[in-house]
């Protein structure tokens, strides 16, 4: 299976960058990780499966399928860029500095970086409720990394689907470094996952296997399947269901810290705010 089946939109919201297409590269599916990278520094799980390297731009058909002019609240499987406005990103622009890890908390405790995460939790405010949203938090991955996320054991875990927690929240990510870094997502609901998986294996209890049990087995299933990646440049942020949808950070290609804020929340982005 290599065609993009309808699900999971990226959506034009009211702070939206604009021309969404231009930051839309497809590949070919997945692969084994550990078939791969052979890293003295890099480990993966021995099941974790990542994208192949083979990106294009997507047809017209595929960005019919992908992209959605109208935000919906309900239909909650939505994956869209902001921008951060430019008076907050002026405040923290000591961060796009940091070129060691060790160096981060030195530079969060200076004043104006202080008053910029302030600013930031205000702005991100005016589209999510306040009360529904997790504490934010600010880290780093290393440069030219395929996939970002680690498990507890500190090895790699390659596409996955994150842990469902209390009650199911977008995420929110702001790239605060000095470059691009993407976001890669496969197009499918975890409900869509679920249906296309148990044509093929007799799944009980999709809880019992594990979310990212259930995102390994589809990506074994339709090793062809496309994964997105989504450019979100310096300033900007990802909005992404990534309890719901398969997906990873990747900072391949960057020379530099990758430094971000990140929190979840619900958001509605209501015309009549803006
Ligand atoms: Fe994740």
């Amino acid at each position: 299976m290599f065609q993009l089946i309808d699900g999971v939109k990226i959506v034009f919201t009211p702070l939206s960058i604009k021309n969404l297409q231009d930051r839309v590269l497809l590949n070919s599916g997945t692969q084994k990780a550990n078939n791969l990278i052979n890293d003295e520094f890099i480990y993966y799980n021995n099941e974790a499966l990542i994208p192949q390297e083979s990106w294009r731009k997507a047809t017209e058909l595929e960005e019919k399928i992908l992209f959605s002019n109208q935000f919906a609240q309900e239909a909650e499987f939505w994956v869209s860029i902001i921008q951060l406005p430019q008076e907050i990103k002026n405040h923290l622009k000591m961060l796009k500095d940091v070129k060691e890890p060790r160096k981060l908390q030195f530079v969060l405790e200076d004043k104006n970086v202080i008053n910029g995460i302030k600013l930031t939790q205000d702005f991100i405010n005016t589209f999510c409720n306040p009360e529904l949203s997790s504490q934010y938090g600010i880290g780093w991955n290393a440069p030219n990394q395929i996939t970002v996320t680690t498990g507890k054991d500190n090895y790699k875990v390659g596409l996955h689907i994150d842990n469902h927690l209390e009650f199911p929240r977008h995420r929110i990510l702001i790239n605060l470094g000095s470059e691009c870094r993407y976001f890669l997502f496969i197009n499918l609901s975890i409900t869509q996952i679920y249906d296309l998986v148990s044509k093929y294996h007799n799944i009980a209890n999709k809880d019992n296997l594990g979310r990212t049990g259930l995102a390994i087995m589809f990506m074994e299933l339709f090793p062809n399947y496309p994964v997105i990646k989504l450019r979100v440049n310096p300033g900007e942020a990802y909005i992404a269901n990534t309890e719901h949808i398969i997906h990873d950070g990747s900072t391949k290609g960057t020379h530099h810290l990758d430094i971000f804020f990140t929190m979840r929340s619900i958001f509605n982005f209501k015309i009549d705010k803006f």
